[in-house]
């Protein structure tokens, strides 16, 4: 078979196609002399809420300190209690121990969601947030969440950084909990050209409160701090971009769903667990494509060795890891999670991919089983 370069992210190819829009916006915001926390940001502020539907959003540095300032306007302090997964990029708890808070690990099904059903052993008297994460793009299971969030008095963050346009019954994750986080983390489904993030709310005062805590806790006087804050301003040439990317991202999220559907429909037969969720309630944004499969490492040294580039995420979760031991979390406790990190593989899944390419991605799969078989 032939063999193809296939991009898994191509920053400079992309920019290729859209370098006057960037290099314009970029302009303007030099011209303008306001490089941080102008009218860009205020921009992008108000056409991300419209955009996901919800009355606030405040632009942050990253979807990192999204999370750390939306626990801390949510009123958390050390020695709160945190219920999330382990099946996640490490920022989700990073951010939270940044705090001093607890991190209580539940399990995931194998829509790689946190498994709802097991929340309720999970909490304790300190519990104060449940933090579903919408990995790969794919909505957690949010009624469930709320209804055991509502009997036990917690709120609820949703780290959607990789969810950004993903609906759960028709509402855009980020919004149906208290508090949203996203991530503009260039690879991510809207990427800035840089770090970027967002947390989003429908709470005027929490919403004033993250505004606070993101440009050292002041408020209404300049200078004048009514509480400690940070510095996690977001700057205006990322505003600029990331109000050029918004006008973009349904077409490219449409991209990424037209890809998916063709995945789905060429990999039906073949040995490999295709992405599983309730497609009538859950829509996702498709950040990844990711694939349930036997021998993963032989098949990634194989697909690699022909032009096509694949990720895996995430092949240490985070309690495997030699930061995060001291959780005390076993493999064990675990179980979907650990068999899971040793299964998934991600495929290139982009706008810039054509027919051809998921043709030949697919092709290279179903040799790489059948071969294997006539051995
Ligand atoms: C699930 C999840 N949470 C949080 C983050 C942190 O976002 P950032 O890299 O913008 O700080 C990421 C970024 O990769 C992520 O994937």
């Amino acid at each position: 078979m032939s063999k193809l370069k296939i991009p898994f992210f191509d920053y400079k190819r992309q920019l290729k196609k859209i370098k006057p829009e960037i290099n314009q916006a970029i302009e303007r915001v030099l011209n303008s002399g306001n490089l941080i926390l102008g009218q860009e940001v205020a921009n992008f502020e108000s056409s991300f809420s419209k955009f996901i539907g919800v009355k606030y959003g405040v632009g942050v540095n990253s979807g990192t300190d999204a999370l750390k300032i939306a626990a801390r306007a949510l009123g958390l302090k050390a020695g709160d209690e945190i219920i999330t997964v382990a099946n996640t990029a490490t920022p989700t708890i990073s951010s939270m121990r940044e705090l001093g808070l607890s991190i209580k690990f539940v399990d995931v099904k194998d829509d790689f969601n946190i498994d709802e059903t097991k929340i309720d052993v999970a909490v304790t008297k300190k519990t104060k947030v449940i933090i579903p994460v919408h990995l790969y793009g794919n909505p957690a299971h949010m009624p469930s969440i709320i209804k055991i969030a509502k009997k036990y008095k917690l709120k609820i963050i949703e780290d959607s950084a990789q969810g950004i346009g993903a609906l759960y019954n028709g509402r855009m994750v980020g919004t149906i909990g208290d508090v949203g986080c996203f991530s503009f983390y260039p690879t991510k489904n809207l990427g800035a050209h840089g770090d970027a993030g967002a947390v989003v709310t429908n709470n005027q005062e929490i919403a004033e409160k993250i505004k606070s805590l993101r440009k050292y806790g002041e408020r209404k006087v300049k200078f004048f701090s009514e509480e400690i804050g940070v510095n996690s301003r977001m700057d205006e040439i990322q505003a600029a971009l990331l109000n050029w990317g918004l006008k973009k991202i349904y077409g490219y999220n449409k991209s990424r769903n037209k890809i998916a559907n063709l995945y789905n429909s060429l990999l039906k037969n073949s040995p490999v667990v295709l992405p599983q969720f309730d497609t009538n309630k859950s829509k996702s944004c498709w950040h990844q494509y990711v694939i349930q499969v036997e021998t993963r490492d032989e098949l990634v040294e194989y697909l690699g060795n022909h032009g096509i580039p694949t990720m895996v995420y995430y092949r240490y979760p985070v309690h495997t890891q030699n930061a995060y031991k001291f959780l005390k979390y076993k493999d064990k406790d675990l179980p979907i999670t650990s068999f899971l990190s040793k299964k998934v593989v991600s495929l290139p899944i982009h706008a810039e991919l054509n027919i051809k390419d998921i043709q030949f991605i697919t092709d290279m799969i179903k040799k790489f089983y059948n071969d294997r078989l006539i051995a």
